[in-house]
């Protein structure tokens, strides 16, 4: 399997080449993450066709055979905004949101959910299953539906954002809750699929949603026709990171791009193993219990932390926390400045920059991941409606502030 469609399974840690799909897409030999290495021939003009949409239009990068016909909702494609203020108050003249909330089920999951999807299709799988926070549940629950094929969502019971369970609930999928966080989800769900092979695990581990993730950096260089200085992104599970990092890696040496970005991942206060292993210096150790404001990145043990503290030494980039006071001043700032609403977690990246002091010209990336039309809780609801009963009322209330 894969060498003769243009790609391989290679394990990160041993090296080896799995030969089929391990369940818990981990290497058998030594439990290692897998990864997907593109054999095909690559270059400029093959890099992408412009037929297409979305992230499809660079299948030739992408681990299926020409033939498969993808589970898509058109996403990818996602908007790189020019903050207009908001940067320039941070002393920064470039700086852009690549917009990825505008991705059909409203976060960045869709790009890899499409390809993953995809290929659990051509495998014939039954029933997906994943653990979420959110967004990886509302985006499988899409395209599980799309697909014509059963999902599974695997919840902590409590705090995840109304508009992600609704969503899931709304495209049909089967909802479980645990008690306790996304680690003990994740934690349900590596033993499913253990145990039971017709289900089939479409967390990021799953090596082919990284693949559909990757596509960011190509569209990044796309979109800014130049290599950013600095992409900066929040870190929860550790797949983005590791999958945009995996983007301009490819690029580089299949000679479209000659310079690559420095990667800083941004995690919340209360839940920042990452940034932990990677400002102390010491080896990676998971948090038991993760708190944070911003749901989706409420995470103990991120699964990929290997492949994100890779991404981050080669890069020359960096970890940093920030705290859920200044995710929350960013996110409305984000909305009243720049009209960009964002959620809690995606709004992690721009509070870093004031920590984090980059040259004034360098070109700076945030990764707006999830859409803030999901989790609207904080801005609360009709309780703040302002009666009116005629042009007076509204004239004496704000008039005399125009
Ligand atoms: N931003 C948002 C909006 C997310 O939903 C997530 C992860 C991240 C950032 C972090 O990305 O895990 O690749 O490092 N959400 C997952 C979920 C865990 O279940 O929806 P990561």
């Amino acid at each position: 399997m894969g060498s003769s469609e243009g790609w391989k399974l290679r394990c990160i840690g041993c090296g080896r080449i799995a030969s089929t799909e391990i369940p818990d897409s981990r290497c058998r030999k030594c439990g290692d993450l897998l990864e997907i290495r593109i054999s095909r021939r690559i270059d400029r003009q093959s890099f992408y066709t412009r037929d297409g949409p979305g992230i499809w239009r660079f299948a030739r990068a992408l681990p299926l055979p020409p033939e498969a016909e993808p589970v898509s909702l058109e996403e990818g494609g996602t908007p790189l905004v020019r903050t207009s203020r908001l940067g320039t108050k941070m002393g920064l003249e470039n700086l852009y949101a690549k917009n990825d909330g505008q991705n059909p089920t409203g976060s960045f999951k869709d790009r890899g959910m499409t390809v993953a999807v995809t290929r659990a299709k051509t495998l014939g799988a039954q029933a997906l299953v994943c653990a979420s926070t959110g967004n990886t549940a509302a985006s499988l629950a899409a395209y599980a539906a799309r697909a014509g094929m059963k999902a599974v969502v695997v919840v902590p019971r409590a705090g995840v954002a109304s508009g992600k369970l609704g969503q899931a609930f709304a495209y049909g999928a089967k909802v479980f809750g645990v008690e306790g966080n996304f680690d003990q989800a994740l934690a349900t769900v590596f033993d499913l699929v253990r145990r039971d092979d017709r289900f089939y695990l479409m967390n990021s581990v799953n090596p082919f949603r990284i693949e559909g993730q990757k596509v960011t950096a190509f569209e990044i260089y796309e979109q800014l026709t130049r290599v950013p200085d600095y992409v900066v992104l929040p870190v929860g599970n550790a797949g983005n990171i590791s999958a945009i990092w995996k983007g301009f890696l490819e690029m580089r040496a299949w000679g479209i791009i000659n310079a690559l970005p420095r990667m800083i991942g941004v995690q919340a206060e209360g839940a920042a193993p990452l940034a932990r292993a990677y400002s102390s210096g010491k080896a990676f150790s998971p948090l038991k219990e993760p708190h944070t404001v911003a749901s989706a990145i409420r995470i103990g043990n991120p699964v990929s932390w290997k492949k994100a503290l890779n991404a981050i030494s080669e890069s020359g980039g960096k970890a940093v926390v920030v705290s859920d006071d200044e995710i929350m001043d960013m996110k409305r700032k984000l909305a009243q400045e720049e009209g960009l609403l964002v959620e809690a977690a995606s709004a992690a990246p721009f509070a870093a920059l004031p920590r984090l002091k980059l040259p004034q010209k360098a070109e700076v990336v945030c990764i707006a991941t999830g859409n803030g039309l999901k989790d609207l809780s904080e801005h609360g609801g009709d309780q703040k409606i302002e009666g009116v009963d005629g042009p007076d009322a509204i004239i004496n209330s704000i008039g005399g502030r125009l």
